[in-house]
């Protein structure tokens, strides 16, 4: 199908950004070793008289590491010439985002991600290492607005450093810096020569072009800069700062280990009592797959003392709380309390009404056991409670590391014996609460460590 299929405004796109017929890619040959006394603009021109506007000089980022002092002497030592290196790393990464065995991916300062922070030890004498440029769209403007002025021609400057790539294997070249030239060519909003939308296409053009010169520069030749010659070069002032992606806006900000240990670190942070549920219905096979988890808490004897009794039946659920609502009011009244206030404490416990859950903890004791003498069997008792304890603190934090809101409320450790009757459980059970479940009606940040200066004593 041609763009004559398409509707007026994508066959305007189409016209717009249609691609050139064909490409040049020429490698600019006889350049001198470069370093810090090189004048780059002059040496460029010199070795190539043929340039003309619209050109696009891509500079390989060595270069200007070269020529603006970002070389660093070295040990020839392999082992010191590492401690070295691993220091470089450290001083030019803001942030590690993966690590795997030697591989190091980092973020630096400009926002750059890619192995090692770009400090780089190959095709640099073995008693030096590379840096990258600090500012590498700097580079590329300087460059660029020296060349016009020696020459007069408005070329289009990149600069590239090679990198590898999530979820493909082998490197590419990309741009690090970019001067006179779109670096991406953003289709959004329009329609392909089909009529198909074209949502979020935002070709990265800078990246192409880098990746395009660097079949003609290789990494052994020794040719550092080419042309690529025939593109419509259109300069909007964007610079290749403009291909980091956000970190808020990236979807792999860290590496999957990294992501997994600190989802791990967080989880028991993301806990907190939750009072108030949305009307999203609770998925029961999540809520099973967390009671599951709950269920491996240690426990004394290798037993397994407690139960999760999940009450699913609506009737049994209000039958149970109606009853207990009873018992409390009759502990309040015995209290002396106020009608008022009676009204007030029961009225606390719709929660265990209105949760879209409801699972009651219970200690069975099974495995306990028994001593002669009943300050064992105290002890016995209040270890089997503690590790009941544990479970049901298993249970909430495993319910919000799945994006469940939870509160374990008290109430039934107090009517042990309407629990029994109105759940049909065996009495010897000991309820342990009630954990109110559902999806939280809002979202919370996750909660800061507590502080342990005062509550962690040290002796
Ligand atoms: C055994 C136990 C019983 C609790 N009973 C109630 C209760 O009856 N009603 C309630 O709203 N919260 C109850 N809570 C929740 C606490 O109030 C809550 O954990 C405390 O305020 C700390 O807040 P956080 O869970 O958000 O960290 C209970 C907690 C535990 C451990």
């Amino acid at each position: 199908m041609t763009a004559d299929h398409a509707p007026a405004n994508a066959e305007r796109l189409v016209d717009d950004h249609r691609a050139p017929a064909s490409l040049e890619i020429i490698p600019i040959l006889g350049l001198p070793e470069f370093d810090t006394a090189t004048d780059l603009a002059p040496e460029i021109v010199r070795a190539a008289p043929w340039l003309r506007d619209e050109d696009v000089l891509v500079v390989t980022s060595k270069v200007f590491s070269k020529t603006e002092g970002r070389m660093v002497a070295a040990p020839v030592d392999p082992d010191e010439r590492d401690a070295l290196r691993r220091k470089l790393i450290d001083d030019e990464s803001v942030r590690v985002l993966a690590r795997k065995n030697r591989t190091l991916i980092t973020e630096n300062r400009l926002g750059l991600v890619q192995a090692a922070a770009g400090v780089d030890g190959s095709n640099v004498p073995t008693d030096q290492i590379a840096l990258l440029p600090t500012d590498p769209d700097g580079s590329a403007r300087k460059l660029r607005e020296a060349i016009t002025r020696l020459t007069g021609v408005h070329v289009a400057v990149v600069v590239t450093d090679t990198m590898g790539r999530a979820w493909r294997t082998g490197q590419t070249d990309v741009a690090i810096g970019a001067s006179g030239i779109a670096v991406t060519h953003p289709y959004e909003g329009g329609q392909d020569a089909y009529g198909n939308p074209l949502l979020v296409t935002d070709i990265a053009v800078a990246d192409e072009i880098a990746s395009a010169a660097d079949l003609v520069k290789g990494k052994l030749d020794g040719v550092p800069v080419a042309v690529v010659r025939g593109l419509r070069v259109h300069d909007d002032g964007s610079s290749a700062a403009h291909l980091v992606r956000p970190a808020d806006e990236d979807l792999f900000r860290l590496g999957t280990q990294e992501a997994i240990a600190q989802g791990r670190v967080e989880a028991v942070r993301t806990r907190r009592s939750v009072r108030h549920f949305s009307p999203e219905p609770v998925d029961p096979d999540a809520l099973r797959a967390a009671i599951a988890d709950a269920l491996t808490a240690p426990a004394p004897h290798h037993t397994h003392p407690f139960r999760f009794v999940w009450v699913r039946s609506e009737e049994r659920r209000r039958a149970l709380l109606d009853a207990m609502a009873v018992a409390w009011r009759a502990d309040l009244t015995v209290d002396a309390k106020t009608p008022e206030s009676i009204d007030k404490r029961v009225s606390r416990g719709r929660i265990l009404y209105d949760a879209p859950e409801l699972v009651i903890p219970m200690l069975t004791g099974d495995g306990a056991h028994t001593y002669p003498d009943s300050r064992r069997n105290a002890a016995e008792r209040t270890m089997f409670t503690v590790a009941a304890g544990g479970a049901v603190a298993s249970l909430l934090v495993a319910l919000s590391a799945r994006g469940m809101g939870s509160c374990w409320v008290g109430s039934t450790i107090f009517a042990p014996d309407v629990v029994h009757r109105e759940l049909d459980v065996d009495p010897s059970w000991q309820p342990l609460g009630a954990v109110a479940v559902g999806h939280p009606a809002e979202s919370h940040p996750l909660r800061e460590p507590a502080p342990t200066d005062e509550w962690v004593i040290e002796r």
